[in-house]
């Protein structure tokens, strides 16, 4: 039995293995994990019962065929260090961390190699999967992988050079949307008598209403706010203001996030000796 191991077990890594095992895409006796902190697994154990908890890396390593990479960007490295002397040819390794490319990681092993940047919203069977092979990866892996992934969210197979805005648009994407619901909430309070809780529920229900109709009815933004903010209504006056503010808040918050992603990346190039 082909055995899927995940190095790291923070977030994303039990959002993953979590999503596997309730699809049943993935049994539990098919599952190793290894992670820093042993203790954080006992819920993981006590919830899965029949996982494989690995001693260490390396043992991961020899027994996987499908090797998730779940730490922190600045952590692969070493990771790679560790367990590469353990890795056979017909090893696939996915990395879902960011800022580390594909170039990278081939400084250490050459074989196959899939990035994806997964999303928190997967947690509920939600949002995209953005994956990119390297050349190396055979189409039935290929394969494995997308259906994997496609049991939790939608893959969404993307160019490498597009992953940094690729997980604005997605990944982060999930924060800047509570970020910016959170404000809204914050002004209603500010305008009014309701609670906090009064207004946080009307706009989440609200958010939730608007999600389902634009993927249920399958309508664009655009049409979606041509049938609310009818001319010269209150609506329009309100989508208007968000016209002339939000260019300005979004090309800041790319050129922000995108700086930070570099600034990484250069850190990461230094670590495995990489150039641009
Ligand atoms: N969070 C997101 O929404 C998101 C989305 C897309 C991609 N990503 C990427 O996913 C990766 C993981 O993110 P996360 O949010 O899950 O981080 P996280 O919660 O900090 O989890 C990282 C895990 O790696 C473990 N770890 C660190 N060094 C290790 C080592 N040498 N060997 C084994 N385990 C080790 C940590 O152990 P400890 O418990 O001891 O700290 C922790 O369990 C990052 O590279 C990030 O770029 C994250």
């Amino acid at each position: 039995m082909e055995k899927y191991g995940f190095i790291g077990y923070g977030s994303m890594a039990s959002m993953l293995m979590d999503g596997f095992l309730k699809t049943k895409i993935l049994q539990t006796g098919q599952v190793m994990v290894s992670t820093r902190t042993k203790s954080r697994l006992e819920d993981l154990v006590e919830k899965w019962p029949g996982i494989n908890l690995a001693e260490n890396n390396m043992q991961l390593a020899k027994e996987c065929k499908y090797i998730f990479i779940c730490v922190k960007p600045l952590e692969v490295k070493g990771v790679l260090d560790e367990i590469i002397d353990f890795l056979g040819s017909d090893t696939h390794l996915i990395s879902i961390a960011a800022c580390v490319t594909i170039k990278d990681l081939e400084t250490v092993f050459p074989g196959q190699i899939t990035k994806v940047i997964p999303t928190f919203i997967s947690e509920v069977g939600e949002g995209i999967s953005l994956v990119c092979h390297n050349s190396q990866v055979s189409e039935v892996n290929k394969d494995n992988i997308e259906k994997l992934l496609n049991t939790i969210s939608t893959v969404s197979i993307i160019k490498e050079e597009n992953f940094e805005i690729g997980a604005d648009l997605t990944s982060c994407a999930v924060g800047f949307i509570a970020g910016i619901f959170q404000e809204f909430v914050e002004a209603g309070v500010r305008q009014s008598s309701l609670t906090r809780k009064e207004a946080e529920q009307m706009v989440r229900s609200t958010l939730y209403g608007t999600a389902k109709l634009l993927c249920e009815k399958d309508i664009s933004f655009n049409q979606t706010i041509d049938r609310v903010a009818t001319k010269g209504g209150i609506t329009e006056e309100g989508v208007k203001v968000l016209q002339k503010g939000l260019p300005f808040v979004f090309d800041t918050l790319l050129d922000k996030t995108l700086g930070k992603h570099d600034k990484v990346k250069a850190m990461v190039r230094k670590q495995f000796g990489t150039e641009l």
